[in-house]
């Protein structure tokens, strides 16, 4: 019977591998720092429990693993799926900026030390299962990232936390052979999710020009279809597994279509400002019309009067 510990459950991939698990038998912990998680574990019912945590704390997890441990008697799989992203390169030289401080430190904090925080203190539960017929307890399945090996220049900080999550993989999995429970590492490409959800379509053009195939964006349920392969065979260890449709980051292509960008920026500025000038004139050129067309017609207006009279004069006669 599988009880599932799931960090970010309330949203994206967690959620969907919160669903898949529970359809298939499982009962599922949702253990997430946003409300939106009780709505899910309520949609779920009786063997969905929700828990208010927040990865970083030591306080959060414990009182959560507490609450996981009367209700269900204990967790034998760890997904580790929290995680916050952030996009700035290491300096903005246009605007002579370095990368924030604040930024760097919230994602090092949830994905790097969340994630490490909540797997030091569940694997200890872990091994007090009964082994299974593989002399198995457990496994740990760690949400990394391809930006863990193919990080754009914005992803700077992301990616360095998804390397140290992937880095984690191995030793874990060594550390906790002796006990039985498995490590793995999984690495997505880009899926559809609340966290790519503010991506514009030129952006997610480009990222869908460096895969191979499928040529879109991944589905949180294709990733939740390889973290239920990865629980269900005892054989996947100490990997990290790459889910990310042949993706390679593309220097040129990055750079062509972020110079481009400027390029369209200045151009709409320049015909903006070309406009402008264009419809100012316009407009003194309609005003000249309107006194000229004025002109022309109090002229033939006065004309018409003279024929008049010069028609009437000569029927006069
Ligand atoms: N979406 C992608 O394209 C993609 C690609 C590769 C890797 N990933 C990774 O997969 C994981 C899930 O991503 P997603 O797309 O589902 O993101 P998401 O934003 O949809 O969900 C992340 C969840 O983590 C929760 N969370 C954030 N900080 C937390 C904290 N301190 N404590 C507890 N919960 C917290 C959020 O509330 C949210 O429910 C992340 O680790 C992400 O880095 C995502």
């Amino acid at each position: 019977h599988i009880v599932a510990y799931i960090t970010g459950g309330a949203n994206g991939i967690g959620k969907a591998i919160a669903q898949k698990m529970h359809c298939q038998g499982a009962k599922v912990v949702l253990a997430d720092i946003s409300c939106k998680g009780a709505k899910v574990a309520e949609g779920l019912g009786e063997k969905a429990l929700f828990t208010c945590t927040d990865v970083r704390l030591e306080k959060d997890v414990l009182e959560s693993m507490k609450c996981v441990k009367e209700k269900f008697g204990g967790v034998n799989v760890l997904i580790n799926s929290a995680g916050v992203v952030g996009y700035e390169p290491i300096y903005d030289f246009k605007n002579k900026k370095p990368h924030s401080v604040d930024l760097y430190r919230c994602l090092y904090d949830t994905n790097v030390w969340g994630l490490f925080n909540v797997t030091r203190l569940m694997v200890g539960l872990m091994a007090e299962n009964k082994p299974d017929a593989n002399k198995q307890r457990g496994v740990v399945i760690n949400l990394s990232s391809m930006m863990a090996c193919e990080p754009p220049p914005g992803l700077v900080a992301y990616g360095s936390t998804k390397s140290a999550v992937s880095g984690m993989t191995m030793p874990m999995a060594r550390g906790l052979a002796s006990k039985g429970i498995r490590v793995i590492g999984i690495c997505p490409g880009y899926i559809d999710s609340p966290m790519t959800a503010p991506q514009k379509p030129d952006e997610r053009k480009k990222w869908i020009g460096m895969k191979l195939t499928p040529k879109r964006y991944g589905t949180c349920e294709e990733v939740a279809h390889l973290v239920q392969a990865c629980i269900e065979n005892p054989l996947i260890n100490g990997e990290n597994i790459r889910i990310d449709m042949g993706f390679r980051y593309n220097q040129e292509r990055d750079a062509v279509q972020r110079i481009s960008r400027c390029y369209l920026a200045e151009c709409a500025q320049n015909l903006g400002k070309y406009v402008d000038q264009v419809s100012k004139r316009l407009s003194t050129f309609q005003r000249c019309g309107y006194y000229i067309l004025d002109g022309i017609s109090k002229i033939s207006c006065g004309a018409q009067i003279s024929l008049k009279q010069f028609f009437g004069c000569f029927n006069a006669r």
